[in-house]
């Protein structure tokens, strides 16, 4: 099977997941468009959805599905989305698409935090795949000095903005032997808004598209 297939595959699994009647949350991806498309076909049984990405919002609605604003929504009881990576934990990195902050406020709210992927994403240690960091755009420069004293080697992602107005650092060469430690420190930086580390809240299940099947890992 190639890489999209088993996309599509994982895609497909995670409908299971997803409570009748219910809002879901919706990420960003190549991963989770085949989510969108496969949570069409079963569109009269859900309330609509929460999305992570204007990019999302468009195909959910180019769908029919109704989209909600995060603040009139309760309670999400599935989130489901891809990762640039996880390892065993479920501890992921995200934002390779630059959608992470609003990606990890609904990974926040949700009860159940589904992770779809194929194969090539469980890693033994994560930060192969540099790690996005949002940042203000007038503190860039200030973050940057910051990350370098902790290690890493950021780069300016040119010419993107994300969703929220702001910019990506990404950041290349950690060695990550204790990613909520990291997350945190991240986070701390005056002028991030937030990293595409989801330590502190991993996924609960991983949806691991394989050749001959979909693998089921949880914390
Ligand atoms: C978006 O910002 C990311 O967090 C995506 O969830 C992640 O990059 C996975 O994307 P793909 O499914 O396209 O690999």
């Amino acid at each position: 099977m190639t890489q999209d297939e088993l996309k599509a595959l994982v895609g497909k699994a995670a409908v299971e997941y997803v409570e009748e009647g219910s809002i879901v949350g919706v990420g960003t991806g190549s991963t989770v468009n085949y989510f969108i498309d496969e949570l069409a076909t079963i569109k009269h049984k859900i309330q609509g959805a929460v999305s992570s990405s204007e990019a999302s919002t468009e195909r959910l609605k180019s769908h029919g599905i109704e989209v909600f604003e995060l603040n009139d929504v309760d309670r999400i009881p599935v989130y489901v989305d891809g990762a640039d990576e996880s390892n065993h934990l479920l501890q992921l990195v995200k934002g390779g698409g630059g959608a992470l902050t609003r990606e990890k406020i609904i990974a926040a709210v949700a009860d159940k935090f589904i992770c779809i992927a194929d194969e090539s994403k469980l890693v033994p240690r994560l930060g192969e795949f540099p790690i996005p960091i949002e940042v203000i755009p007038m503190a860039r420069s200030y973050v940057a000095r910051e990350v370098v004293k902790l290690g890493g080697d950021p780069v300016y992602r040119t010419g993107f903005t994300t969703d929220n107005g702001n910019v990506i650092l990404d950041v290349h060469g950690f060695e990550i032997n204790e990613p909520i430690k990291l997350e945190r420190l991240l986070n701390n930086i005056v002028g991030v808004v937030t990293n595409g580390l989801f330590a502190e809240r991993a996924a609960d299940v991983l949806l691991l598209g394989k050749q001959d099947s979909v693998e089921t890992l949880t914390r």
